[in-house]
C-alpha cells in the first residue's frame, strides 16, 4: 500500500553518529521509515502494515507500535521440545540468534537475485535476498560505486538444510568451539531470513575475513551500510552480546529509519529491540 509522506521534510531527517563517530547525514530521501515488509518508493512509504502516516505523530506512533509488536518477547514461542521458535518470520525486524530459532521449513515468498556483482559466477540460491532487502542493497552498491568504492556480494539466502552443513563442516575443520562463534547452527542464521548479506571485496580476495574492515572498502561499509538500511549485525566489541565473532561483511537489513538508530545508539539488534518490551 502506497502510504502519502508529503511531511517527511519535517519529520524524519536527522543527523546521526555512528559507532565509529562517523556522522552520517540522513536526508529526508533516504531516511523514512520502514516498517515491516516495507520500503521506500519516489511516491512515499510502501508499508505491509495498511496503515498511513500523514504526520509526524502517526510516523511516531506507527513506528512504535510496530517496534512494540516486534519485540523479542512478543515474537517467539516455545514448542514441544523447549526450543524458542521465532513466530514474526517476515518481519524486516525479526531477531534470530543463538536462543531464537526459526522453523526448518520457513523459506521467504519473495526471494530475488539482487541486480549486483557477485564475487562468482553463475546461478545460486545464496545470491538471493528478500526484496525489500534486495532494492536496498542496490541501492548501497551504487552508493559505494558513486564513492569510488568497488564491493561484491558473497553469500546471502540460505536454507535450513544448507546451515546445517556449513555448520557441521566447520565444527569438523575447526573444532565446535571455533564453529560456535563464527556460524550458525541451523535455525539460527540470518540467511535464512533472506535480510543478510555477506559482502567482500578485492582487497582481500573477496574472503569473509575481520581483515575487510581494515580495508577502504570495510570502513566505506560500516559507514554507510545504515543510509540504505544495513546494519553490520555482529559488531566489534558485541561478540560477547551477538554470541559471533565481529564480522566486518555480514550485513543484515533492518530498513533505513531503524538502522539509523541502532548505529548511531551503538547497540546490537537484540539491545535495540529489548527496548521495546
Ligand atoms: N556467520 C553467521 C553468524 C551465520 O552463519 O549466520
Ligand atoms: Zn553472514
Amino acid at each position: 500500500m502506497k502510504v502519502k509522506n508529503t511531511k517527511r521534510k519535517s519529520i524524519l531527517p536527522y543527523i546521526a553518529i555512528s559507532t565509529i563517530g562517523a556522522t552520517l547525514l540522513f536526508s529526508a530521501v533516504n531516511h523514512s521509515y520502514s516498517g515491516a515488509a516495507s520500503h521506500t518508493s519516489k511516491s512515499g512509504i510502501t508499508t505491509g502494515t495498511g496503515s498511513t502516516i500523514k504526520t509526524a505523530a502517526a510516523a511516531k506512533s506507527t513506528g512504535s507500535t510496530f517496534l512494540r509488536d516486534n519485540a523479542p518477547s512478543r515474537t517467539a514461542k516455545k514448542n514441544a521440545s523447549g526450543t524458542l521458535v521465532v513466530t514474526n518470520v517476515s518481519s524486516t525486524v525479526v531477531l534470530v540468534n543463538k536462543k531464537r530459532t526459526l522453523s526448518p521449513s520457513y523459506t521467504p515468498s519473495d526471494l530475488v537475485v539482487p541486480n549486483v556483482p557477485f564475487s562468482f559466477s553463475g546461478s545460486s540460491p545464496k545470491k538471493q535476498l528478500r526484496k525489500p532487502a534486495a532494492t536496498a542493497l542496490e541501492k548501497l552498491f551504487a552508493g559505494a560505486k558513486k564513492d569510488g568504492i568497488s564491493l561484491k556480494a558473497v553469500s546471502g539466502y540460505r536454507s535450513y538444510a544448507t546451515q546445517k552443513s556449513i555448520f557441521a563442516r566447520n565444527a569438523k575443520l575447526k573444532g565446535e568451539a571455533v564453529a560456535n562463534k563464527t556460524s550458525a547452527r541451523a535455525g539460527q542464521s540470518e540467511h535464512q531470513t533472506g535480510l543478510a548479506m555477506d559482502v567482500s571485496s578485492a582487497s582481500v580476495d573477496y574472503t569473509l575475513e575481520q581483515s575487510f574492515g581494515k580495508t577502504k572498502e570495510g570502513k566505506w561499509l560500516k559507514a554507510n551500510a545504515a543510509k540504505y538500511g544495513f546494519i553490520i549485525r555482529f559488531g566489534e566489541g558485541q561478540e560477547k552480546l551477538t554470541g559471533y565473532s565481529y564480522e566486518p561483511w555480514h550485513i543484515r537489513y533492518v530498513g533505513v529509519w531503524i538502522a539509523g538508530e541502532i548505529t548511531r545508539q551503538g547497540k546490537t539488534l537484540e539491545q535495540y529491540l529489548e527496548q521495546f518490551e
